[in-house]
């Protein structure tokens, strides 16, 4: 099953001219030359010869970007850190290791008159640690409110530390208990903690399957707030966290195997953020293109890969996609994974696309001025990150009755006498004829995204699929209208918006839907060609949406309706940072939990293996 189909990209040509790309056989070649690169550091292009070869120069050469100890090839991503998570029904006050830490609500907070916690299970550790706790918990004026933490160091007992976490007026959601594990890896940096434990001061009434979630929130949580991405600096500290107990949610292997699955989420997560995180003179399309290979080869059993070269997405017309690409010295690649269930046949057929951007330079509309963060657009493959990363999830979980395909038209938009011009007329792929196809006049360059994308939204209706969610930071309007953490998510269909926004109550991501307002495709309308790729400025991520719809609205004639929609979550990528944080990556888990909802919903014999 392990196909793995890709093509050496050789002396490639764009679409609408003889424009050629570079050769990856060439940078392959360059990458593994020492003395090249010690050469470009000391005399920069000198000659015409030189420069030339700066030109041919391979992405992760160019500029030396050779984090210390890591290896000159390629794109380096973190060793995995190993955590054990094991889920054990003792009493807290039994425990012994490095750091005790209990997330308690505002409620469990509350004393009696004699200034003793009313909660049972804090009034026990409480008397267990001579009233520190209560006594602590006044002092610091810790009243349990979400972000509010204590620890304490407590001299010869089971535990070094004990520690209490707020989650606010009530903890029932996955977001407050994914925050309760990401304070918990805070603490545990903070007091270099090896072994920790996790407990909730009050779990009444919480059935056994909120005990499953709530435990795997917790593990997520922790997973990812110990995350740090260290690849760039040249000195950094390993986190000494090796172990964490989930006290008094359970135990047994329904929920090993929960936590078993909220850790390969987690790793696939971080595989997404260091995506994001790559600068692009180190992940650029090719590299990508290797990362969603060595995923089909990981998980060989249930994957195949196809990666196209520019000649080949030549071949399937895909002139939209080309034209962005044209500028780049590095040649563009076109990703297609395929997931096959191990097991029985698939019930539903999904496409997954992502944007693919490994930099966005707006080409000739060039992005200028303070506020356009030109250096930032190393992260608009954030939906191609995601639905890679989702990929990974995938493979390491391989959910039953599900056939997924996973598909990104990754490339460069740049700059360069062979780039595309504004004023441009470009023609996507019908994948079969073009006699319906739109010419579309490129009124701005910098609505790339959507040209890449029609290519893409093609190749997916062709694969046999009957839903399609595409990902991309495609529009800063959509940013405007929904401020810095809500997705805008656009689609025709009421099933799918439900199915959707249900996964995001859920995993706590938020998203709204968005209006596909067919008046304002007025504004899309070319006197020259049939359409132009940009209308007017206000309403930018719907007529955005709408430029998705028509191709989708195309298709129609050649693969029938298919569901689909598109979210626009630039949000998230911003949202981290304008803090000043590094880029995070939340949409993947939304991602998973999507696809075990709807193998759940059409496969309901495999509820116990998915959830369990
Ligand atoms: N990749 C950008 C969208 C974007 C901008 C993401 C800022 C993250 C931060 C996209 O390709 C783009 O440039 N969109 C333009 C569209 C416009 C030209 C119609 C935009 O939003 O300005
Ligand atoms: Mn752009
Ligand atoms: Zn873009």
């Amino acid at each position: 099953m392990a196909t793995i189909d890709v093509s050496s990209a050789t002396t490639l040509t764009a679409a609408s001219s003889s424009r050629s790309f570079s050769s990856s056989l060439l940078v392959t070649t360059l990458r593994s030359s020492t003395a090249l690169r010690v050469s470009f550091a000391l005399s920069p292009f000198c000659s015409s010869r030189d420069r030339f070869m700066a030109r041919m120069l391979a992405p992760d050469t160019l500029g030396l970007t050779l984090p210390a100890n890591r290896s000159p090839k390629g794109l380096s991503l973190s060793e995995t850190q190993f955590i054990s998570f094991a889920a054990k029904d003792i009493d807290v006050t039994e425990w012994k290791g490095d750091m005790l830490a209990v997330g308690v609500t505002e409620k469990d907070m509350s004393k009696d008159d004699n200034s003793k916690f009313e909660n049972s299970l804090l009034r026990k550790l409480d008397s267990q640690l001579g009233g520190l706790l209560a006594e602590v918990s006044s002092e610091e004026d810790f009243t349990g409110k979400t972000g509010q933490s204590t620890v304490l160091r407590l001299p010869g007992l089971g535990s070094k530390r004990v520690g209490l976490i707020g989650l606010g007026q009530s903890a029932s959601t996955t977001a407050a208990f994914r925050g309760l594990g990401e304070a918990v890896a805070a603490a545990a940096k903070a007091a270099q903690a090896s072994d920790v434990a996790v407990a909730l001061a009050s779990f009444e009434g919480l059935s056994a399957e909120s005990k499953l979630n709530t435990a795997t929130a917790i593990a997520s949580g922790t997973v990812l707030g110990l995350y740090e991405d260290n690849r760039y600096r040249s000195e950094s500290k390993k986190p000494a966290l090796k172990s964490v107990d989930i006290l008094g949610l359970g135990a047994g292997p329904d929920l090993a195997k929960k936590l078993k699955q909220a850790e390969d989420v987690s790793s696939a997560v971080i595989f997404g953020r260091e995506l994001v995180n790559s600068p692009a003179n180190v992940l650029t399309p090719a590299v990508l293109a290797e990362e969603a290979s060595k995923i089909a080869s990981l998980y060989g059993d249930v994957f195949s890969a196809t990666i196209l070269n520019a000649e080949q997405c030549k071949e399937l017309k895909m002139g939209s996609y080309l034209g962005v690409a044209a500028a780049s010295a590095n040649p563009p690649h076109f990703i297609h994974l395929r997931y096959t269930p191990p097991s029985g046949p698939a019930k539903v057929k999904l496409a997954l696309v992502g944007k693919g951007l490994t930099f966005d330079s707006g080409g000739y509309n060039i992005k200028t001025g303070p506020i356009c963060s030109i250096e930032l657009m190393k992260f608009d493959m954030a939906g191609s990150a995601a639905v890679l990363g989702a990929a990974k999830a995938i493979g390491l979980i391989k959910p039953p009755g599900v056939e997924v395909h996973f598909i990104v038209a990754a490339c460069e938009n740049m700059i360069s006498g062979t780039g595309m011009r504004p004023g441009d007329i470009v023609t996507a792929s019908d994948g079969k004829t073009i006699e319906e196809w739109i010419l579309w006049f490129v009124n701005n360059t910098d609505a790339e995204g959507r040209l890449t994308l029609a290519d893409a939204l093609v190749y997916a209706c062709n694969q046999d699929v009957e839903k399609i969610v595409d990902l991309a930071t495609l529009t800063g309007a959509c940013r405007v209208a929904l401020g810095l953490s809500i997705a805008g998510v656009f689609t025709p269909s009421d099933d799918l918006a439900k199915e959707v926004l249900a996964t995001s109550e859920v995993s706590g991501e938020k998203l709204w839907r968005m209006p596909l307002e067919e008046g304002y495709w007025e504004s899309m309308k070319s006197g020259v060609a049939d359409m132009v790729n940009t209308g007017d400025r206000p309403g930018g991520a719907i007529t955005a949406a709408l430029f998705l719809k028509q191709v989708y609205d195309c298709m129609i004639f050649h693969v029938g309706d298919v569901n689909w929609m598109a979210a626009h979550f630039y949000n998230y990528v911003i949202h981290f940072t304008t803090k000043r944080k590094r880029l995070i990556f939340v949409a993947l888990e939304k991602l998973v939990e999507h696809f075990f909802k709807l193998s759940l919903r059409y496969f309901p014999l495999c509820f116990l293996t998915l959830v369990s």
